[in-house]
């Protein structure tokens, strides 16, 4: 049995007020259910990993800097995000690749950082609307997932987010046919790379405007154990219902 894991990335939103909506979380989750992360801006890391301690719901960056320390004025290091009491982070989203022009390479070295400093790195793959209408999906993501994984992966230190790009704060979701052909395509590259026992384990999330009301289809798909949400996981009310949704399925 893989993991379930239902991951909230927050982007650049929230302030001290937010926790607020960790904590109503806390009260609506069901007993037993998926695993629950939380990643909320850099300044609230500390404040988020205290609200949580002993809950079930942990705790995640939305990127970390390639190297472990020195001059880069500005970024933090995967060491810094374990020193709050974040398990996880997040690498390679597709507006840190578009906006920063992060390229596989460099998902890859953040990558190794964040497992040295014994992070679990969440890393997002997916491609653009562009890609998808010349049919290069799978081509695409075969690539990045050939550059963007160390070899040293294990289901405890990386989940695999696919998140077409088209899909992101749009309110489009793929249709279910499209999720479950790159869902069985990312495994079977995973199997193909690193073997059955590790890439059966490994948890693939889908993320791209999952809501409460499209939740439960979209984690019908064999190969779908989670998502990563954006918009919904602001609200508790929001992504409670998600969450339920992943346990129940
Ligand atoms: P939305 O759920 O808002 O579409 O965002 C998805 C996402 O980018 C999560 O990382």
């Amino acid at each position: 049995m893989r993991r379930k894991l239902a991951a909230g990335n927050w982007k650049m939103n929230g302030t001290a007020a937010s926790l607020e909506e960790i904590r109503k979380l806390q009260s609506i989750l069901p007993n037993g259910g998926p695993d629950v992360v939380i990643c909320p801006p850099t300044t609230l890391l500390f404040s988020a990993c205290s609200a949580t301690e002993g809950s079930g719901i942990q705790i995640g960056a939305q990127d970390c800097h390639a190297e472990t320390d020195g001059a880069y004025t500005g970024d933090i290091s995967g060491e810094m995000i374990a020193d709050t009491g974040a398990r996880y982070v997040i690498l390679g989203h597709s507006e840190r690749r578009e906006a920063y022009a992060e390229r596989n390479r460099d998902v890859r070295h953040k990558t190794s950082t964040a497992w040295h400093a014994g992070l679990t790195a969440i890393i997002c793959i997916g491609e653009t609307l562009e890609e998808r209408e010349t049919n290069a999906t799978l081509d695409v993501i075969a690539g990045q997932l050939a550059s963007s994984l160390p070899d040293a992966i294990t289901a405890d230190n990386t989940v695999v987010a696919y998140e077409p790009i088209w899909a992101i704060g749009t309110g489009k979701v793929p249709t279910q046919a499209q999720i479950v052909e790159v869902h069985d395509f990312i495994r079977s590259k995973l199997v193909a790379r690193f073997g059955a026992q590790i890439a059966d384990q490994i948890p693939l999330l889908y993320g791209g405007s999952v809501k409460p009301d499209n939740a439960a289809t979209i984690f019908e798909a064999e190969n779908v154990d989670g998502a990563l949400v954006g918009g919904a996981s602001l609200k508790a009310d929001d992504f409670a219902p998600i969450i339920h949704a992943l346990a129940d399925s």
